[in-house]
């Protein structure tokens, strides 16, 4: 039998986690919003045409935060045009996606779903072919009470109350050049730090991520962060980073092993964060913000043959990612390797929330079912709160194709308030099990605890509309006491101990 060993003491904590780190994002992009999480007419649509069968899946994912509305999408948006009588907005071209967005829901609509949803607004401005101005603009609109002509709008628009949205991002992805607007860093640096100035001079109690590069591939990764940032760096709170891994050429340790390449991302990207506070001998220590992360690839082939046949459409099924079950597992270690930085990383989402490379799956007018990836979210989400604990964790490495020394098991652990210990615990051997021995030194003895496992047989099992209950995670029984925890043979895994 594979061992490995966590040794986990109350006093050696990384950081108190920031609930924002299990956010999402909903971009105007395929079925994301439209048949997504809005389609009036629908069984389950309410009033306000939101579907209230997507709502409740929300709900239980307990996302703190909302990303909206985009993405690349974003880069190309006039927002006043999802401003006022939804009979009178303008239908526009994205170029972004090849569509076509007819901006029937829109900042309105968006802020009343998230009070529905039991999330706040994380709302991305266009400074691709925008600008400050514009960004500033839309502050007002939505954070400024009132006796102001954009503030007033709103309310003539039916909104009394500001929707006081907290965080904002400059744009979106500026470093690629499949932007509109795409920028070198030195423009966008420039562009950041004067839209940051007016907007929290418009409203000095939000919060504002600046761009950083949209893949640790990037050939200006690195380069791109320290220019943006000795632009703006007193001005904004948090740096970006954007991640998506695939497995095209089915090799699944290695594919498993992707968090490596994450976890480098993030260290590298806090180092730089430091030196530009060293250069400009500031006191601010920035956060990170992984506002987009997630397994994309399934879909990509099926995307180009849409493209092909139905050039601005509405609605178009993109980016619809049937997630299987080691796709799953992958997220459970992105979730791990966040929560091990969470003393850097203050804010993450997954990308995206519904049928857009998304944790739930929608069919028009039908059935709303969780894809396999939902779960290590669903269950992080909603017991991963509290302090990051440092886990001193030894175990077996093995050399994947791209990773060497990749950890056979990878583990978080959160210290709640109400006192119980949570571990998450991914094993990443597909064929033993790997008996985990804890060590839980100051904690002393735990009264009562429970584990459940997300395993299948088939690590390309995936869940259908007609077999939601595929993947989804089972208690196991769980011996008081002995310290000892059986991790099935790829596996993710939630422990929980009350003392
Ligand atoms: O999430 C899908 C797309 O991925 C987003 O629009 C963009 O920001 C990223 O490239």
């Amino acid at each position: 039998m594979k061992k490995a060993k966590l040794i986990l003491d109350k006093d050696y904590a990384i950081a108190k986690i920031d609930p924002r780190i299990y956010g999402s994002f909903v971009e105007h992009l395929g079925r994301c919003v439209y048949t997504g999480i809005y389609e009036p007419g629908h069984p389950a649509a309410d009033r306000e045409g939101f579907r209230t069968d997507v709502l409740e899946l929300v709900r239980e994912l307990k996302v703190p935060i909302v990303r909206y509305p985009g993405g690349n999408f974003v880069s190309g948006f006039r927002w006043e045009d999802s401003v006022g009588p939804a009979e009178k907005r303008p239908k526009r071209l994205d170029l972004a996606w090849k569509t076509t967005e007819p901006n029937t829901f829109g900042l309105h609509e968006f802020a009343s779903w998230a009070k529905k949803a039991k999330t706040d607004v994380m709302y991305a401005v266009n400074l691709g072919t925008r600008g400050p101005a514009d960004a500033q603009a839309l502050v007002e609109y939505a954070n400024h009470r009132g006796g102001s002509a954009w503030s007033d709008l709103r309310i003539q628009n039916g909104a009394k109350d500001p929707f006081d949205i907290k965080l904002w991002c400059l744009g979106n992805e500026m470093d690629g050049p499949w932007q509109t607007g795409h920028k070198t860093a030195l423009e966008y640096g420039r562009i950041a730090n004067e839209a940051a100035k007016m907007m929290k001079w418009t409203d000095d109690t939000i919060e504002l991520v600046a761009c950083g590069s949209s893949s640790s591939e990037m050939p200006t990764f690195g380069s791109w962060e320290y220019t943006v940032l000795s632009e703006c760096y007193e001005n904004v709170d948090y740096v970006s980073l954007h991640r998506y891994y695939g497995n095209p050429h089915n090799d699944t340790p290695d594919f498993l092993a992707s968090t490596m390449d994450l976890d480098n991302f993030i260290r590298t990207v806090a180092s730089i964060c430091d030196s530009v506070k060293g250069k400009l001998h500031s006191s601010k220590k920035l956060g990170l913000s992984l506002d987009e992360y997630n397994v994309w690839y399934h879909s990509n082939a099926q995307d180009q043959e849409l493209y092909r046949r139905k050039p601005w459409g509405t609605a178009l099924p993109l980016l619809e990612d049937v997630y299987n079950f080691e796709d799953a597992l992958l997220v459970g270690l992105m979730l791990i390797t966040i929560l091990k930085n969470a003393d850097r990383v203050r804010i993450a989402c997954m990308a995206q929330l519904v049928n857009v490379i998304a944790p739930i799956m929608t069919r028009p007018g039908g059935g709303a079912w969780a894809q396999t990836i939902y779960w290590p979210l669903q269950q992080a989400s909603t017991l991963g709160r509290g302090t990051s604990l440092l886990p001193q964790l030894t175990c077996g490495k093995q050399d994947t194709a791209h990773y060497t020394d990749v950890p056979e098991v990878d583990t978080a652990a959160v210290l709640r308030e109400d006192g119980s210990l949570v571990i998450f615990a991914v094993n990443r051997d597909l064929k033993e099990p790997v008996e985990l021995d804890l060590d839980l030194r100051a904690f002393g003895n735990f009264r009562t605890g429970f584990h459940s496992v997300l395993h299948h047989d088939d690590v390309k099992a995936v869940n259908t509309e007609a077999e939601p209950g595929n993947v989804v995670p089972r208690d196991v029984s769980f011996e008081v006491g002995d310290g000892k925890v059986l991790l099935p043979a790829a596996s993710w895994n939630v422990i929980r101990l009350q003392f």
